[in-house]
């Protein structure tokens, strides 16, 4: 999509009854640090769970992967989480796709002088858009990396493409596979506060997601009239993040006025949990026909490879 298509996506998102905003539009600049924050938090495990398992597989997980191939890092922010697998995994090239174009060109930097022996390139594209990094790729085996149960913000159905569009890039390349960390079903008790965390680092990130609007779309949003809500719907099997409006107010949104009632939510972000045979099924089914599964001791959290 062109800057201008999202642009109208986001208006009419804002316009429609419910309200919504799509998740990428968290990560401005600090977006992006209240998202490294959040990692940070006691409550919230995901990442802590998933670097763990990380730690306690590296060798088989590497072996899994193979060496000498393409290692792709889907959403890789500053590369922190890839740079742990570069050593493992010895690739030949590592492509770090992000829309986060600084980000990736900081972290790529960083990464040059340790990895001389590694051919670096950054792709800044929005894949949650369809993936198709075909004119990027060699022949080589590839291995796409997709950590911290991103996979967990696009609905099932979404996964499922998305998986399968992975799939497609692997299947012509002998070898090639996919790395992927999941968070799993839980106690609602371990789950919510993950995302309505007591020090509200998770409220701040939510509601800086209208300050990036107000930029994006000149719209005179006001985050402190807003409440963050993070709930946890069973029949879903997902978190949802919601604003809502603390008071009656208008909104001036692409020169009309957006009026929200008292209570009214803007829903800003899902993210879905998946029991692992769940998983698994959804990566069967997009043709994935070896997998193999890590986990912690507790099954909070599960780390897959898939060819
Ligand atoms: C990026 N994504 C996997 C995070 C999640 O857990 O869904 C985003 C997040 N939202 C609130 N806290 C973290």
């Amino acid at each position: 999509m062109d800057n201008a298509a999202e642009r109208r996506a986001l208006v009419a998102s804002l316009m429609a009854r419910p309200a919504s905003i799509a998740p990428k539009y968290f990560y401005d600049r600090l977006g992006c640090a209240l998202y490294g924050a959040i990692c940070e938090l006691p409550e919230y495990y995901p990442t802590r769970t998933e670097r763990g398992i990380f730690e306690a597989y590296r060798p088989a997980i590497a072996a899994a992967i193979g060496r000498g191939g393409q290692f792709v890092d889907l959403g890789a922010g500053a590369c922190c989480k890839a740079e742990g697998w570069l050593p493992f995994v010895e690739p030949a090239r590592y492509l770090a796709v992000d829309i986060a174009r600084e980000a990736i060109a900081r972290a790529l930097a960083r990464l040059e002088p340790e990895f001389p022996s590694v051919e670096l390139a950054g792709i800044v594209a929005d894949f949650t858009n369809g993936l198709d990094l075909e004119a990027d790729l060699d022949g080589r085996p590839v291995t796409f990396f997709y950590p911290g149960s991103s996979i967990g913000n696009f609905t099932p159905d979404e996964a499922g493409a998305f998986l399968a569009r992975v799939r497609a890039h692997c299947r012509p390349r002998p070898g090639s596979g996919l790395l992927i960390g999941v968070d799993t079903k839980k106690d609602v008790a371990k789950l919510v506060p993950a995302y309505a965390d007591p020090t509200g680092v998770t409220a701040a990130f939510n509601r800086n997601v209208l300050n990036h609007v107000n930029r994006v779309l000149g719209s005179d949003f006001r985050p402190a009239e807003w409440s963050h809500v993070g709930l946890y719907d069973p029949g879903h099997g997902r978190i949802e993040m919601h604003l809502e409006a603390i008071s009656p107010q208008s909104v001036r949104i692409d020169g009309a006025l957006r009026a929200f009632d008292r209570g009214e939510r803007i829903h800003t972000e899902n993210s879905y949990k998946y029991a692992p045979e769940e998983f698994e099924r959804l990566l069967r089914g997009a043709g994935f026909e070896r997998l193999r599964r890590w986990t912690d001791d507790a099954g909070a959290f599960a780390v897959f490879h898939a060819s």
